[in-house]
């Protein structure tokens, strides 16, 4: 087990930078099994645990990938295995994405069910709908989705929810389908513009109008291609929510404004200030917050990835907030974590009601997923005393060197990896 110890209390100041974002490179990196016999090139790649399981996934199904830096190359041979590996897809839910490609590319896939987790029950019914209706005999046995189809036909597929996955999946299974593919009521989350973009340059004609209709023209071949993967927002607003937290006054570099805009406002609501930059967040000190409430919402809506983050943030605010998710079933499970620093947060079915406290104290803690772990992380660095995290394993999933970072900012922070159980 890893853990992070935290002397909180320390007003953070200084620049960070934004890392590629998680949530793109992954759909990117299983794009690469659309090509044949060709090289993708993909820069800005950040150093995740995810990542990390994407590439083992691509290797096992034998494409051969080569990481520089932040580059990183995929050769991708004239034919690859269409197996996923129930260890790898087990480790990540987004394993899920290579079944798209795959189908497309080798006329058929297997790919484990890839189960529930701490968030909530997260079926992959809608991917499977739309491939589907695009020709796919699709069985589920013993726990594995088997999915055949000579060549996947275009056709006009409504996503019943704007699903991230299911939106990719089928973005990327309509590459090769006979004809045109018009996805509505797509997701509009920026990592599908860098999804869209990597398909243009291997040669795929997409229209994304912005307004959740995604439309693909299938191709008979791809080519060669290169791309950067898009600043991670949910990192970058975690330390504009680490800035907020400490009364601190930090410079978040590496940003779309516009792709963090729902937290900037919900976070001037609340009474705090920042100059944007067309490239750049500087977050103003500020006293106390107020109380707002919240919806986590498909894009452009407040995310659900930033809800547990925004949390602990409120925790310190004036009068009671309340903030409802509507995306997953059970993403409350850390409350009782920040509640054992003196925060005071209640679960009422699908809101959190938070009634702001003025301080919080250090304590030993558990990561229970990726987010938690962050929001565990900011409660952290402005309670007093120290925190020890627990389980940090989570955080490193989507989160580049965060101790590091926050070292850079003025924090106190250590971590100490394969820590004995409590
Ligand atoms: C992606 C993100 C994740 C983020 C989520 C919502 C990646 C790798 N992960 O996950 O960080 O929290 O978007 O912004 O990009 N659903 C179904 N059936 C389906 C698919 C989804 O019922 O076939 C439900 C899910 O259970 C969930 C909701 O739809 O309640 C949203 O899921 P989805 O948008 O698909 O999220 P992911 O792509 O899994």
């Amino acid at each position: 087990m890893d853990v992070m110890k935290i002397s909180g209390g320390i007003p953070l100041k200084g620049t960070v930078r934004t890392q590629g974002a998680k949530n793109a490179a992954l759909p990117v990196m299983a794009a690469c099994l659309l090509l044949r016999g060709c090289r993708m090139t993909l820069d800005n790649v950040p150093g995740l645990h995810d990542v990390e399981t994407m590439m083992a996934l691509l290797r096992s199904l034998g494409v051969d990938v080569a990481r520089t830096g932040d580059r990183v190359v995929f050769d991708v041979p004239g034919e690859v295995a269409w197996e996923a590996s129930e260890h790898l897809v087990r480790k990540m839910r987004a394993s899920s994405l290579v079944l798209g490609p795959l189908l497309a590319r080798c006329g058929r896939a297997v790919l484990p069910l890839p189960g529930g987790c701490s968030i909530g029950s997260r079926p992959i019914d809608l991917h499977l709908k739309g491939l589907t209706q695009m020709g796919a005999r699709v069985e589920i046995k013993n726990g594995f989705v088997y999915a055949q189809a000579d060549r996947l036909r275009g056709r006009r597929i409504y996503l019943d929810f704007p699903s991230v996955g299911a939106t990719e999946n089928l973005m990327m299974a309509a590459v090769f389908a006979r004809g045109e593919t018009i996805i509505e009521n797509t997701a509009r989350e920026p990592e599908i513009e860098n999804l869209a973009e990597v398909l243009r340059n291997m040669g795929v004609r997409v229209d994304t109008e912005g307004t959740g209709c995604v439309r693909i023209r299938g191709v008979d071949g791809v080519h060669d291609c290169s791309a950067r993967v898009i600043p991670d927002r949910i990192e970058a607003c975690t330390y504009v929510l680490a800035g907020v937290m400490t009364g601190g006054d930090i410079t978040v570099e590496e940003i779309i404004p516009d792709h963090i805009d729902a937290l900037l406002a919900k976070l001037e609501e609340a009474g705090a200030s920042f100059s944007v930059k067309p490239n750049s967040v500087a977050v103003h000190p500020v006293k106390k917050l107020r109380q707002v409430s919240i919806r986590t919402m498909p894009f452009p809506g407040f995310p659900t990835d930033l809800q547990p983050q925004m949390v602990a943030a409120l925790t310190l605010s004036s009068g009671v907030s309340l903030v409802e998710e509507s995306v997953f079933q059970s993403r409350f499970l850390y409350a009782a974590e920040l509640n054992r620093m003196g925060a005071d947060v209640a679960i009422r079915g699908d809101t959190a009601v938070i009634r702001g406290v003025d301080g919080l104290d250090g304590a030993s803690v558990r990561a229970t997923d990726l987010r938690a772990g962050a929001a565990l992380i900011l409660a952290g660095l402005a309670a007093r005393g120290q925190t020890c995290i627990e389980n940090m394993e989570h955080v490193f999933r989507g989160y580049e060197a965060i101790d590091l970072k926050l070292k850079t900012l003025g924090a106190d922070v250590s971590l100490d990896m394969g820590a004995e159980t409590r």
